[in-house]
């Protein structure tokens, strides 16, 4: 994946409608602070161009970044916020559903846990939603820099067993610390973009 520019397109509210794109979209899912919006930064070689923060709720909409006026990296709010009233975390779910069920250029949905803790309800939830999108999901399993090797070798079977993953689905290890995982992220999407160049032949 060559980053030859980047510029955030399309920010979309709660109430508002999907936009039709006409490029393929990838899009990144999981609860907030999970890292989202650091993944995306990772991909696209920027320090804080998706803005990250520590505070629970950062990601409010829609972002669509189009990236070499090829494809769409989209950070999807995160689910699960604590602080919000229930009704707005009803709202979000529902507009991450209705993206999920409605976006024609969906090519992937990529699923963010936390590698430190098992996946909560929402997030088997989510992996449901994926699959019933008609995606086979993959789950990135962000902050490994805070987990040992055998840490992470022993959180790996827990998370793959909550999420019911099946053995062809992929989990990969990922750090906005060390970049562990970046390549293997940026690698897929650049595999789907030319599997779909290969059928418009
Ligand atoms: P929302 O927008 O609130 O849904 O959050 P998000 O999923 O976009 O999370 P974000 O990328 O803003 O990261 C949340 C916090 O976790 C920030 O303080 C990041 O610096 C930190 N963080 C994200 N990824 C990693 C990682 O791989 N390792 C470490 N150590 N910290 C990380
Ligand atoms: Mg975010």
């Amino acid at each position: 994946m060559v980053i030859k520019k980047v510029s955030l397109d399309i920010v979309i509210g709660v109430t508002s409608r999907l936009p039709e794109t006409d490029r393929p979209e990838f899009a990144f899912a999981g609860r907030s602070n999970v890292g989202k919006s650091s993944l995306l930064n990772a991909l696209i070689l920027r320090k804080n161009y998706a803005r990250t923060s520590s505070q629970p709720g950062k990601t409010q909409t829609i972002n669509y970044y189009n990236v070499n006026d090829e494809f769409f990296l989209v950070d999807l709010p995160g689910y699960g916020y604590a602080k919000v009233s229930e009704e707005t975390r009803a709202k979000w779910g529902r507009m991450i559903e209705r993206y999920l069920r409605q976006s024609k250029e969906l090519r992937q949905v990529f699923l963010l846990v936390d590698m430190r803790h098992e996946p909560t309800a929402n997030d088997c939830q989510m992996i449901g939603w994926i699959r019933e999108s008609g995606f086979t999901p993959v789950v990135i399993a962000t902050k490994a820099d805070k987990l040992s090797r055998n840490e992470q070798n022993k959180m790996i079977p827990v998370i793959r067993k909550k999420l019911e993953m099946k053995k062809e689905e992929l989990l990969i290890p990922f750090s906005a610390e060390t970049k562990a995982g970046r390549d293997e992220v940026a690698a897929l999407i650049d595999g789907m973009l030319s599997d779909q160049a290969a059928e418009e032949g």
